[in-house]
């Protein structure tokens, strides 16, 4: 949603804010600042746009000084403005903010009424003039802090510097993730590892409920609730700057793309003995495995690996599995059982919507599992179980790695409770693994599609709408490539279950209208073509997925993508390829802004 960055030590403080910003804009681009502590005074830049517009700003203002906090905007409190962007400052006290207070419009109305004037329409400055209103009852800005954040509903990441404190600044954290990174004579905090590397592999992440005190070399960390102190555990993370670089990739998304045969191997990485043909327990193994039905609930791109995890859940392991938008499936009184098991999928470990229905989930007490890429996340942390995907940072904020890392995830467990629950034969059991360690070779051949995709990618730069169509297990995947489609290059793009084109969808087709169709070699295939040739027949332009050597089916086709042979269960890697660098270079050529499209950000951490 938003990124903070925080800084106290020997360096300018300035340089290192706006160093820790950049490796954060992926959080949040709308607009940004940093409130320095210049002397005895605070002082504020601000401005509308990227980090850059921010850079240009502090070419012209000569602000210095040792001690500052900084933040990257995504609006959701009042449109992208300067007065809108962060810090927020109330008499010399400055705050920065991720997250969303849910009870700000009643604290604003209780605030305004004792006197306080807002400047902004954001949630954010209720937390300055709480902390000010303390501040003037005589509480020191520890305690007024504290004060402030009992009153507050919602989530909320935040950090507080003030003109009066000048050897410390303050951050507190409820469910918008905070972590601190120690360093020799200084210290930082920043809202996601990548933003410190550069600095120090030294973290500590903050808990639920926390609050520290950080000077130049010490934090002191408390229980917001009852102000016991806690110890700080810091880990070293073995982490080089460079997952924060493009390495030579002009986007961090075509980079991400490029490390999926990489990925997927690491993924597996002690999940799965060759020799043997078995998997292994290790995480796998979920606590409990007396379960009648599995409920998968995530949202956006991790939504649709669930919707392949459906499948692999049916068709493997044989248990009836839903999959669903946590959005709806939190405000709709699902009827759970004891007997169920919930896997909550997400990359970033925060959207507010998947973290919200695994709280409501647990508290029913029925097991859950969490899929998740970022470590110690707060879905991770929450979930009873947890499996790491081991895409490593995912920067772009269109996902791409980390889907094939999580649909890895859910094809490995579902043949775990196969194996478990004996719903796969033997035969079938080490085919399948014996495809896993296929499958990063077929991935690094699949990347060579991109000489084809980017030959006939400006044929579709004009396009105003795209229809994908898939079947079976490849309707998500057809659901995936439209969404990434939409989201980096702005053109309209539906994905549909192919057999339901002609219910609807046709009566879109004619010859603006390109049609990619996923129609690998397989069960069904021939109901694929089909509708390839209901289609063609409305005059849509043909794009076809399909297996290499396939001439007939490539004969239909006016542009045909062709893929190596895989079993039926893979294909959504080996198709996932080609659609995503389509959605590139499409975006690339039309020039929109890949890593950081308009609008979005890469972790949701508001309903
Ligand atoms: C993916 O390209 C999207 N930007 C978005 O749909 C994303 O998958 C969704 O917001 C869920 O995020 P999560 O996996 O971090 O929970």
């Amino acid at each position: 949603m938003c990124g903070i960055m925080g800084y106290i030590g020997p360096k300018d403080a300035k340089e290192v804010l706006i160093d820790g910003l950049r490796r954060l804009e992926y959080r949040g681009y709308d607009s940004s600042g940093i409130a320095v502590l210049d002397g005895a005074e605070l002082r504020i830049a601000r401005a509308v746009g990227k980090i850059s517009s921010l850079e240009s700003l502090l070419g012209k203002e000569k602000i210095s000084g040792n001690l500052g906090i900084g933040h990257t905007r995504w609006a959701t409190h009042g449109r992208p403005s300067e007065n809108n962007a962060h810090p927020h400052m109330v008499n010399g006290v400055a705050v920065v903010h991720n997250g969303i207070i849910e009870n700000y419009a009643e604290l604003k109305r209780e605030l305004i009424s004792k006197g306080s004037v807002f400047r902004s329409e954001t949630d954010t400055e209720v937390i300055s003039h709480l902390i000010d209103s303390y501040l003037s009852k005589g509480e020191d800005l520890f305690k007024a802090v504290i004060s402030a954040i009992r009153r507050l509903e919602g989530a909320f990441a935040i950090a507080v510097v003030s003109e009066k404190e000048p050897d410390y600044f303050i951050v507190a954290k409820n469910f918008s993730p905070l972590i601190i990174g120690v360093g020799e004579g200084e210290n930082f905090v920043a809202s996601d590892i990548p933003a410190l590397l550069p600095y120090t592999r030294r973290i500590i992440t903050l808990s639920e409920n926390e609050i520290a005190k950080i000077s130049r070399d010490k934090t002191e960390i408390f229980d917001i609730r009852n102000g016991v102190q806690i110890k700080p555990e810091i880990k070293t993370v073995d982490m080089s700057p460079s997952v924060a670089e493009k390495e030579g990739h002009k986007h961090f998304m075509h980079k991400e793309i490029f490390e999926i045969p990489k990925v997927f191997t690491d993924t597996m990485l002690g999940r799965i003995d060759r020799e043997n043909s078995e998997l292994l327990p290790d995480e796998l193994a979920v606590r409990t495995m007396d379960f009648s039905r599995i409920i998968i609930v995530a949202c956006g791109t991790s939504y649709h690996a669930g919707l392949i995890g459906k499948y692999y859940f049916e068709q493997i392991s044989k248990i009836p599995a839903e999959a669903e938008f946590a959005s709806e499936f939190r405000y709709r009184n699902p009827v759970l059982k004891k007997d169920d098991l919930a896997i909550f999928i997400s990359q970033s470990g925060e959207t507010a919507d998947t973290l919200g229905a695994l709280k409501d989930v647990k508290e029913l007490g029925i097991p859950t599992l969490a899929i998740c890429n970022v470590m110690n996340s707060s879905i991770a942390r929450l979930a009873d179980n947890v499996i790491y995907t081991r895409a490593g940072i995912e920067i772009g904020v269109a996902s791409t790695k980390a889907f094939i890392a999580q649909t890895e995830v859910l094809l490995m467990l579902s043949l775990f409770f196969a194996s478990r629950r004996g719903t796969i034969g033997e035969e079938e059991r080490k085919r399948l693994i014996n495809e896993f360690s296929r499958m990063p070779g077929i991935l690094k051949n699949t990347l060579k599609t991109e000489s084809y995709i980017k030959e006939i990618a400006p044929r579709f730069i004009r396009s105003r709408d795209f229809i994908y169509l898939g079947r079976g297990i490849n309707f998500p995947v057809a659901l995936e490539g439209a969404l990434k489609l939409k989201e980096i290059s702005y053109i309209h793009a539906e994905g549909y279950a192919a057999g339901e084109m002609k219910h609807g969808p046709i009566a879109l087709i004619d010859e603006d209208v390109p049609v990619l169709v996923i129609a690998n070699r397989g069960s069904n295939l021939k109901k694929i073509i089909s509708n390839i040739l209901e289609a063609k027949s409305r005059g849509g332009i043909l794009i076809g997925v399909i297996t290499k050597g396939d001439e007939e089916t490539k004969r239909l086709l006016d542009f045909a993508i062709e893929v190596d042979e895989t079993d039926e269960f893979f294909q959504p890697f080996v198709n996932s390829l080609p659609l995503q660098l389509m959605a590139y270079h499409i975006a690339d050529m039309k020039g929109t802004d890949v890593d950081q499209p308009r609008n979005l950000a890469k972790s949701v951490t508001v309903e």
